[in-house]
């Protein structure tokens, strides 16, 4: 089996974690949370970037056959860079993303949720315009408040008069014809219920591409025969918020979590 490496500014890979266990769950999965570093969404290009980076090399060191950026404002940030400097497979969630949301939508026109650092960069739309036919269209949306909402465990305590109206606000500026949405940070997947409340047309979740993609790319990679299936937490931040959020997302209890400073 493998062993592989998945990582996020924090809680908000698990949503892709939990696709990675479905498919491959005799792997050895090192799961890096930088939540003391979180959010990425705020932050410059090169902030991101390095932080990627130095997590990419712990990931690197401890082994792994592949790196998922569970991501996107990392991926939007750092694929090139991550790429260039490791010589395994890196996956980010984005291009899986829009390939998904081109398979899902009847009209063309698609809407995607994300970081302000995301649309920034312009991630999605340069991949949206390398895969999807001319007569498509993309709008981009930031969302500077969900993912530290999730980040402090609100995704569901306060829904209805909170979760909710923010979520209504954000999506007022999205056009009516826009059938496919999505959810491109992968803290948006945990307030999902919330935002089909909100959206009641495709929603888009490239965690399950993504992960297809991952399998998709060790196809060309030895198995080894000497890995034991665990999952491991490493977490920059603060363990026991951490914990409390995965384990009410993953609908059970965790071990092997630790600390470890970037
Ligand atoms: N989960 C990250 C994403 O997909 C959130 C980034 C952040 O920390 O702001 O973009």
């Amino acid at each position: 089996m493998y062993k592989i490496g998945v990582f996020d500014s924090g809680v908000g890979g698990l949503t892709v974690l939990k696709e990675i266990e479905k498919y491959l769950p005799k792997s050895h999965i090192i799961y890096f949370g930088d939540s003391a570093n979180a959010p990425y969404g705020d932050k410059s290009k090169n902030e991101i970037k390095n932080l990627c980076l130095k997590i990419g090399e712990f990931l690197y060191n401890n082994s792994v056959d592949a790196i998922v950026i569970a991501c996107n404002t990392a991926t939007a940030a750092s694929l090139e860079a991550m790429q260039e400097t490791f010589p395994i497979p890196i996956i980010g969630v984005i291009e899986p993303g829009v390939k998904s949301a081109l398979a899902t939508t009847t009209n063309g026109k698609v809407a995607v949720i994300a970081t302000p650092a995301t649309v920034k960069f312009n991630a999605y739309r340069d991949v949206f315009d390398n895969f999807a036919p001319e007569n498509f269209d993309l709008v981009q949306r930031g969302c500077k408040l969900l993912c530290p909402m999730v980040e402090e465990g609100w995704e569901n305590k306060y829904s209805i008069y909170f979760t909710d109206e923010i979520i209504r606000l954000y999506l007022e500026a999205i056009p009516e014809d826009v059938d496919t949405l999505i959810l491109g940070c992968t803290h948006y997947p945990m307030i999902r219920n919330t935002i089909e409340r909100q959206f009641t047309k495709n929603i888009v979740d490239p965690a399950k591409e993504t992960t297809l993609e991952l399998l998709n790319k060790l196809k060309t990679i030895d198995k080894k025969n000497d890995i034991t299936p665990k999952i491991e937490f490493a977490i920059s931040g603060d363990i026991e918020n951490f914990k409390t959020i995965a384990e009410r997302f993953l609908e059970r209890e965790i071990q092997n979590l630790y600390n470890i400073k970037l």
